[in-house]
């Protein structure tokens, strides 16, 4: 007999609704203009559970109405955050990758204070920063810095495409088991408990929340900053990019950071063959030139 689970599974999936071949190539090709997102046929599936939910909450019953719903004048003004909170991938985790944190206070920081000093804060973009791991993770390993090193400041940009995201960053709640690898000390210093034990949640402790200016921004419309950032983290973004939105991207990191500035990408993330003014210092890291 099958499990009741699988069931459930295959029930669910044969009540989904699915969006005709020539509706998704147009839906795609808007995605790609709009937050620069490839989405092949392969991943057509996907897309379509992920917008399930978006038909039920406006009583939609099929994606033929949906496509003329957004690509209607006001519909578009009204959907397109929860187009975007549904199409993005969120995945992240506290100190990811985290041989980039190793290389931030062996090599990174002391060529910041090498060749800056202690007179300028160091500014450092967390871009692309999801539910916000990733700048409390960087908050943590620089509030640390500062403590070895006397005078020593910093500031965070964080941004994201994702409204919803960066509601979730802004909160700064998490389970208890995304942080179950950190250290007792980094715990105790940096998070506070839910009084109500059995909710097993952690906060960010406000101290280094404050640390940290959260703001929406597209990595597809124009962007420039008053000062030049020193470090760029921007890991697990491009991956979703094709290769011209990628190059494209990157010069407008590079015209951001400040000549010696530092460019973090992901793991799997290359710039093999761009022609950009950038030079290697490790596999995924970066400097300016
Ligand atoms: C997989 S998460 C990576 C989070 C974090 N950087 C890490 O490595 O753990 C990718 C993030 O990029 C954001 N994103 C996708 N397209 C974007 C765009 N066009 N502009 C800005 N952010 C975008 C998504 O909303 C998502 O939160």
């Amino acid at each position: 007999m099958p499990d009741p689970s699988s069931l459930r599974r295959a029930t669910k999936a044969s009540s989904m609704v699915s969006m005709a071949d020539k509706d998704y190539r147009r839906f795609s090709e808007f995605i790609h203009a709009e937050c620069g997102i490839k989405l092949p046929v392969s991943k057509k599936t996907m897309v379509e559970a992920r917008l399930q939910k978006r038909l039920r909450v406006l009583g939609l019953s099929s994606f033929r109405e949906y496509n003329e719903f957004i690509f209607s004048p006001s519909g578009l003004s009204e959907e397109l955050s929860h187009l975007i909170d549904a199409i993005t991938t969120n995945t992240t985790e506290f100190f990811r990758e985290s041989k980039h944190f190793d290389i931030m206070n062996q090599t990174v920081l002391p060529h910041f204070l090498a060749s800056r000093g202690l007179a300028h804060p160091v500014r450092v973009w967390s871009a692309g920063c999801s539910s916000g791991e990733e700048p409390y993770t960087l908050a943590m390993v620089l509030s640390e810095f500062a403590e070895r090193t006397p005078g020593f400041r910093f500031s965070i940009m964080a941004t994201d495409i994702s409204s919803q995201i960066l509601e979730k960053a802004r909160r700064a709640i998490y389970p208890e088991d995304r942080v179950a690898g950190m250290s007792h000390d980094l715990k105790r210093k940096y998070l506070l408990r839910s009084k109500d034990r059995s909710k097993k949640l952690v906060r960010i402790a406000p101290a280094l929340r404050e640390r940290i200016s959260f703001s929406h921004l597209n990595f597809m419309e124009e962007f420039s900053f008053k000062d030049p950032m020193d470090i760029i983290f921007c890991r697990n973004v491009m991956i979703y990019f094709d290769r011209a939105t990628q190059e494209t991207l990157l010069n407008k990191f590079c015209r951001q950071l400040r000549a010696g500035g530092h460019l973090f990408i992901g793991h799997s993330e290359s710039l093999t063959g761009m022609d950009l003014p950038l030079q290697q210092v490790s596999p995924t890291v970066y400097r300016r030139v």
